[in-house]
């Protein structure tokens, strides 16, 4: 855990922002594989870990500022739990680590929130995600299931989004050790990749290494020779000479912040020249685009600049014709790229998304598209010092989704499909660094970049 003033801190800058009211907070509770002592990884809410910075399950905590209370409600394990899992420490020393000093049973929860009920104050919730948070929520303030996300506290998320969104010092050290852990884990899938090898073999070694560093992957990696498959988990095929492979994954540090990187790179150590062609395009649009990135910059003007940036070197290739900037704001392009530029990250690889795209990425000022492609941007607002987020521009060649188009033949003003069917086998290309915002620009976390030029990747696969 970071030092206990530090979640105090937090706490008290929440209560300037968001007033009056009884603000709960729900932590995560151990989720079972088949009953509940054999149970999942457990995994604490990002939001209660920032407040609170304890992985522990079945808490709650609440805020009421009207009453100077600041309460953890927590029970202490009993001498079952001690047989199996060992000495564990009390809720109140616990409570400790984050300076709370008022903790109570659980089941202390309901009689305070009815007591706050009856009085008619505003309790302030987050968007639960979990169903068993649902079924409390249901139990305790009696909302509906249909009705859980509408009720939610807008002032309450607004407030934890302003607040998580910048990242404070203590946290953007922590996530360049994600990204140190990350540089390993995707070096060592560099180095190791051969023809002959199944994807699963270099995809189980970086799994293994975060484990090795007390880490863990921050979402399941992404490794494979169809990089065309944006989230593609199957880790089944033989990767053989002449393929590209592509390794998306990051590592979640023993404090829970994430990193997020990808790479893809040619089985058998050579690009062709057609990969080359292609590689260079995305290579191109991530690193112009780093370069705008600095405070006061919307990041939706960095996407769609990125965008043509892909879109002129698709041009050149004769992918793509006509006006490149015209084409873009139309949508043309995400034929070849129908995902968003990046997203925040934090102590989640997809930083609030619980909290909602909509709260974390936008504001009054910028509003998400309605665009194919566009619309899957997670972040169009102004940049701010502090914000962490991924920059992951790509081309992928879609059989299903070039089909579709062609079919239609949309876009035929920017789109050469006799072109593009010489690319349907091509797979797909990502890559992806995660930046920090700073007072003048904007910087590429971790010590190192990992391997990105062509000539780059080719020396380290050699
Ligand atoms: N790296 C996976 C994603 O950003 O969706
Ligand atoms: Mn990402």
């Amino acid at each position: 855990m970071f030092k206990p003033e530090v979640y105090k801190s937090r706490r008290e800058n929440l209560k300037k922002m968001l007033g009056q009211g009884v603000y709960l907070f729900l932590g995560n509770n151990e989720t079972p594989m088949n009953y509940p002592a054999n149970a999942y990884h457990f995994r604490q809410d990002s939001t209660f870990l920032y407040f609170y910075g304890l992985n522990l399950p079945g808490m709650a905590a609440v805020i009421d500022p009207e009453n100077d209370k600041d309460i953890i409600f927590a029970n202490d394990v009993d001498i079952d739990d001690i047989i199996w899992m060992g000495p564990q420490p009390y809720v109140k020393d616990l409570a400790q680590k984050c300076l709370v000093n008022e903790t109570h049973p659980f089941a202390k929860l309901a009689d305070y929130l009815a007591e706050a009920v009856k009085k008619g104050r505003k309790i302030h919730f987050l968007p639960p995600y979990k169903h068993d948070n649902m079924i409390l929520l249901n139990e305790l303030l009696g909302i509906k299931f249909a009705d859980m996300k509408s009720s939610a506290s807008l002032d309450f998320i607004k407030a934890v989004v302003k607040l998580r969104n910048v990242k404070e010092q203590v946290e953007i050290e922590e996530i360049e050790r994600a990204c140190e852990i990350g540089y390993l884990m995707h070096t060592a899938a560099m180095k190791m990749v051969k023809p002959g090898m199944v994807e699963r073999e270099i995809a189980g070694m970086m799994e293994g290494i975060s484990l090795s560093y007390g880490a863990v992957p921050s979402f399941p990696i992404i490794l494979t020779k169809n990089g065309q498959t944006l989230h593609n988990h199957e880790h089944g095929n033989v990767l053989k000479t002449g393929d590209l492979m592509l390794q998306d994954a990051g590592a979640q540090t023993p404090m829970f912040y994430a990193s997020d990187n990808t790479r893809t790179v040619p089985v058998g150590g050579r690009f062709s020249q057609k990969q080359k062609e292609i590689y260079n395009c995305v290579l191109g649009a991530i690193n112009g685009s780093i370069k705008l990135m600095k405070p006061g910059v919307t990041y939706l003007d960095v996407h769609l600049s990125a965008c043509e940036i892909l879109a002129n070197g698709l041009k050149d290739l004769g992918l793509m014709k006509g006006n490149v900037k015209e084409a873009v704001q139309l949508g043309a392009h995400a034929l070849f790229m129908p995902h968003g530029l990046g997203h925040m990250m934090g102590l989640d690889v997809h930083d609030m998304e619980d909290l909602g795209q909509i709260n974390v990425g936008y504001d009054e000022k910028i509003q998400p598209s309605s665009i194919f492609g566009t619309a899957f941007l997670r972040l169009g607002r102004e940049l701010e010092p502090g914000f962490v987020l991924t920059n992951e521009p790509g081309i992928y060649f879609i059989p299903e989704l070039i089909d579709i188009w062609k079919k239609e033949n949309k876009f035929a003003e920017y789109i050469n499909y006799a072109k593009v069917e010489e690319y349907r086998d091509f797979g797909g290309i990502r890559l992806e660094d995660d930046i920090l915002i700073t007072e003048t620009g904007s910087r590429i976390l971790g010590e190192k970049r990992i391997p990105i030029s062509v000539e780059e990747v080719e020396n380290i696969m050699n």
